[in-house]
């Protein structure tokens, strides 16, 4: 997907609404992501109070759970629609409209910026070469953020069906190893993975430290 058709694709408020509704479901996939989410913000040392970016915020799922725990977060997406749904769903949370690509913050602004569900829209040299220096850059210690992993079932699977279907592929998986380059060559020194299901689910998350 090019960039913009990826940042514009919630902007549509049918759209925006049809993925609030999914997400805030107790399914067993969200379940089964906050689980994920959950494991890998227990090998953090943050206290209350630690300064958070959620990005992209989406309708607020995350914003809401890293709120609860204390944290002082500000959710960024670029799609308003989205960004309404997310100050309803975690009004303890301060909001903006901002590309992911070029934050509207200055370097080292944040403890943590988080980023789920974001790099697998995206071409490995836009996230390579602009997203994770641009996330590593306002943050101060830490990026956690969500990757498709190139070898799983569910990833299989799901190219399997675009190509039968003939529907172009949407999804872009990238091997644990580019995020290590990457994040290393914009200056983290750092970088530990939590996979959601090795070789079944093809959601990780990568733990970049400066
Ligand atoms: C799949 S949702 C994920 C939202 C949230 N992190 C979650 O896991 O529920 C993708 C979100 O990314 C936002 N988005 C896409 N491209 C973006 C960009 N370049 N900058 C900021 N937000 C973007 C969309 O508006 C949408 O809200």
């Amino acid at each position: 997907m090019r960039l913009r058709d990826a940042k514009e694709k919630y902007v549509n408020p049918e759209r925006a609404s049809k993925y609030r509704a999914r997400n805030s479901e107790d399914t067993r996939r969200s379940r089964r992501e906050a689980g994920l989410v959950l494991r890998a913000l227990s090998t953090f040392d943050l206290l209350p109070g630690a300064k958070v970016l959620d990005v992209p915020s989406g309708a607020g799922r995350w914003s809401k759970l890293l709120t609860d725990r204390g944290f002082d977060v500000v959710g960024a997406d670029y799609s308003l629609e989205m960004l309404e749904y997310a100050s309803e769903f975690a009004p303890g949370a301060s909001f903006v409209r901002a590309d992911g690509f070029r934050l509207p913050f200055a370097e080292g602004s944040f403890d943590l910026v988080f980023c789920f569900r974001m790099i697998h829209h995206f071409e490995a040299q836009a996230v390579c070469g602009t997203l994770i220096p641009e996330l590593l850059r306002v943050s101060k210690r830490f990026v956690l953020a969500s990757f498709f992993h190139p070898l799983s079932m569910h990833g299989l699977k799901r190219r399997l069906s675009s190509m039968i279907s003939g529907k172009a592929h949407s999804r872009f998986s990238l091997p644990p190893s580019e995020i290590v380059s990457a994040s290393l060559g914009a200056g983290a020194r750092n970088v530990t993975f939590f996979p959601e299901g090795r070789f079944l689910h093809e959601l990780w998350l990568a733990k970049i430290e400066k």
